[in-house]
């Protein structure tokens, strides 16, 4: 592949050390794109070619992975630190990577097992570097429902969902639940709506059930107006599958064969990541 950046290239040295559940993640959120991820998703298969690996653009959970996984990731939660890396299976997480620190990563990180300080997390308070999220005091208070695998799972490949079971409660939906049991289920569960009202799901998707009229549309408002917001264009950027099941089961619940998306165009990427997983 064409070098893609000016940085150093590993020496001929270096070996990437076979580590199982190997990973390189980079943030390809909005934020982190801005912020030239691309340029260090490249520069990673660079490297890692430079260093005689192969590399693999999809990740394999089975474990039959042939090459070093280099996958695309939505947002990591910590956008003010853009460009960010994850390193799995040890969980280290970098910072504003550049191109250029992309060859040390590989021959120090892949290559010896050795974390570069340089590029980690500090605490404001007392300068103390942080591995990883797990030790990101802003990031390890989170509990994450909606946005649980955005971070880590690749949002433009549909198999990656299927193998982490998506579709399953689609599925379900459709082959042993009635739209009266869905309805139930999701007014137990005490889902409701995350605009600002809160309105109970499980009542919303029951009224519409019972409205009489042979045709019914289900509108998923991804709009998200108010200022600051970015809790839709990230499930939408980093997980959209999830979007679109969630959609089917609302179709099944209420009756409706169709669905629209409203999302607004200053969300390019989001567009992209919907029309591709539909
Ligand atoms: S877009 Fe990468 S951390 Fe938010």
């Amino acid at each position: 592949m064409k070098q893609t950046n000016d940085g150093p290239r590993p020496s001929a040295a270096t070996r990437i050390l076979p580590v199982a559940g190997r990973r390189v993640i980079v943030c390809s959120g909005t934020g982190c794109k801005a912020n030239g991820s691309e340029a260090v998703y490249a520069a990673f298969v660079d490297a890692i070619e430079a260093a005689g690996a192969k590399v693999a653009v999809e990740f394999k959970h089975e474990g039959h992975q042939d090459g070093v996984p280099v996958t695309r990731s939505g947002c990591q939660g910590i956008c003010s630190q853009a460009p960010l890396v994850t390193i799995l299976p040890e969980n280290i997480l970098y910072m504003r990577v550049k191109p250029a620190d992309v060859a040390e990563i590989v021959s120090a990180t892949l290559g010896e097992g050795k974390v570069i300080d340089r590029l980690l997390y500090r605490k404001v308070d007392t300068g103390e570097a942080c591995r990883g999220a797990q030790e990101i005091p802003f990031l390890h208070r989170q509990t994450h429902v909606v946005l649980r695998d955005v971070g880590t799972l690749d949002p433009e490949n549909l198999d990656e969902y299927l193998r982490l079971g998506g579709y399953e409660a689609a599925r379900k939906a459709f082959t042993s639940m009635t739209p009266e049991q869905i309805c139930a289920e999701i007014g137990r569960s005490g889902l409701r709506g995350r605009g600002g009202g809160g309105f109970p799901t499980g009542r919303k998707w029951d009224a519409a059930r019972q409205q009489p009229g042979a045709k019914k549309y289900v509108i998923c408002n991804a709009d998200e107006g108010d200022p600051g917001a970015f809790m839709n264009c990230s499930v939408m950027e980093g997980n959209p599958h999830s979007v679109i099941e969630g959609l089917m089961i609302a179709a099944r619940a209420i009756g409706a064969d169709e669905a629209y998306v409203y999302i607004r165009a200053e969300y390019p990427l989001a567009v992209r990541r919907m029309k591709k997983a539909v």
